[in-house]
């Protein structure tokens, strides 16, 4: 067991045993401590359980691979010495490669429901667009706020899925696993938990 400090925005600390093997990330989700959301459950593909660690720890911890280095790109306000995504703070030897896809359409209506909530300051999340300008270039940051201006919220993230997250999350795992281009695709009808907990069963079957 350790014992970890979870601090909020408000100042708020919890401080809670977590079990060894456990990630940071799980040890807040288990314990219901709110601000680390983890959407994609600890695969880093999401960097929403991002937190900055206190300096004293920095140097305590494991290393940021390469992939948590990419995926902190997306996380809010990074800095580069003290953000780390909780998901990836325990060692954990990664067996495999797998690609879990779903339709398109599947994946807008997911993150309409995860991410609607930049609606409510349209101002504030075309800021954040403007950090990407240097990567995306300026036409389509342009394109991308004026959707958001116009409330078409869907196709806003169809964009920004096609031409910039995917992109770079593709190219992050062609990087770190080498058979990534050549994994059997699972293909989930939707993001809904009947269909994830129907496809993990199938796979636990077939790991035997
Ligand atoms: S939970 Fe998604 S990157 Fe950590």
């Amino acid at each position: 067991m350790a014992k970890i400090t979870y601090v909020e925005h408000s100042g708020k600390e919890h401080v809670v045993e977590v079990a060894a093997g456990l990630t940071v990330m799980e040890g807040a989700r288990d314990n219901g401590i709110p601000g680390i959301e983890a959407n994609c459950g600890g695969a880093c593909a999401c960097s929403t359980c991002h937190v900055y660690v206190a300096p004293e720890w920095v140097e305590k911890l494991p290393k940021k691979d390469a992939m948590e280095e990419d995926m902190l790109d997306f996380a809010w306000n990074p800095d580069p010495v003290r953000s780390r995504l909780t998901c990836q703070i325990k060692v954990t030897p990664a067996l495999d490669v797998l690609r879990v896809q779903m339709p398109d359409e599947a994946r807008v209506q997911l993150l309409l429901e995860d991410y609607g909530f930049f609606a409510q300051d349209v101002d504030g999340f075309c800021r954040l667009l403007d950090g990407l300008v240097a990567l995306r270039g300026k036409d389509t940051v342009v394109h991308w706020q004026t959707l958001a201006r116009a409330g078409a919220w869907a196709d806003v993230f169809r964009a920004m899925m096609t031409d910039h997250y995917d992109p770079l999350y593709n190219r992050s795992m062609d990087r770190h696993y080498a058979g990534y281009a050549q994994a059997r695709p699972v293909l989930l009808p939707d993001g809904g938990p009947t269909a994830l907990a129907a496809t993990a069963s199938a796979m636990l079957a077939m790991a035997g």
